[in-house]
């Protein structure tokens, strides 16, 4: 069987991507990572389309410069507003979040309500909403926008009061609604999710992008037979656009483990890249 030492490229706006890089170490672990947060330009989800396509097709662009072999999409944003109208572009395989957690949260309902918690530009594209009915048109979706929660995700405010107050705020719509499966459509919301399982409810089950995309990955390297050897080194990067002074610190107490490998990226550098 063929096998591929090449890294695996992720990126978000920020730190958000790395619930998904969490996932893909435990599930992945031969592989390597060349992740890119492009935390000089978070947030992704208040921008226009145009804005969010520009962004993710310099964020692919610069993983391609860095030899990879597939690209998560680690951000729902791009992946609902970019992903396909840049997918044909590349030869390249990228995978995006909104099919893997549709498809986790079509699994886990039993009464056939779910909800989906997000950005403004996720959920205004209705993404997760048209690729549920698009499996299966009986289920009922209900949306809903919590754009504060990534700047609380980024200031290391993962169980502060201020999150608890805010998410009461966000999702006491979602809590008369009955769902029984929530889609954390965005992957900054799993750095909080201690507080919104709290303030949905313990009897609610929440789909995490990592988690549902993992799988997804595999079976993508397992088809393209791409896999890294079990005898190679893994390696792991970490770049930023800009590096802000908690961005090590969160990283390192989400992830569990020293982020060794982070460099700053010149922005300009970034957008000068062609493919
Ligand atoms: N983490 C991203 C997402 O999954 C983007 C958050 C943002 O930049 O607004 O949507």
């Amino acid at each position: 069987m063929m096998k591929n030492t090449a890294p695996i490229g992720i990126f978000d706006s920020g730190i958000g991507g790395l619930t998904v890089v969490k996932k893909l170490l435990s599930f992945l672990p031969n592989e390597s990572i060349i992740y890119f947060g492009d935390t000089a330009r978070v947030p992704y989800g208040s921008k226009s389309d145009d804005t969010v396509i520009d962004y993710t097709r310099q964020d692919i662009n610069f993983l391609i410069s860095k030899n990879v072999k597939l690209i998560v999409a680690a951000c729902n944003t791009a992946s609902s507003v970019a992903l396909d109208k840049l997918r044909k572009s590349y030869k390249i395989p990228i995978i995006g979040m909104i099919e893997p957690g549709a498809e986790s949260a079509l699994k886990r309902t039993k009464n056939g309500r779910i909800g989906v918690i997000g950005t403004y530009a996720t959920v205004s594209k209705k993404a997760y909403s048209k690729e549920i009915h698009r499996r299966n048109r009986e289920i009922e979706v209900f949306e809903k926008a919590c754009p504060l929660f990534v700047p609380l995700a980024e200031e290391g405010w993962l169980k502060h009061k201020a999150t608890y107050l805010i998410a009461e705020e966000y999702l006491a719509e979602l809590r008369e609604l009955r769902i029984d499966t929530l889609i954390l459509g965005c992957t900054h919301y799993p750095l909080l999710s201690e507080v919104i399982q709290e303030v949905i409810g313990q009897g609610v089950s929440l789909i995490d992008s990592g988690t549902a995309s993992s799988s997804f990955v595999k079976n993508e390297l397992d088809k393209l037979a791409q896999h890294s050897p079990h005898a190679a080194k893994s390696f792991h990067e970490y770049y930023v656009s800009d590096l802000p002074a908690k961005f090590k610190h969160v990283s390192e107490q989400f992830l569990g483990q020293p982020i060794e490998n982070l460099q700053k990226i010149e922005l300009d550098y970034i957008i000068s890249l062609n493919q």
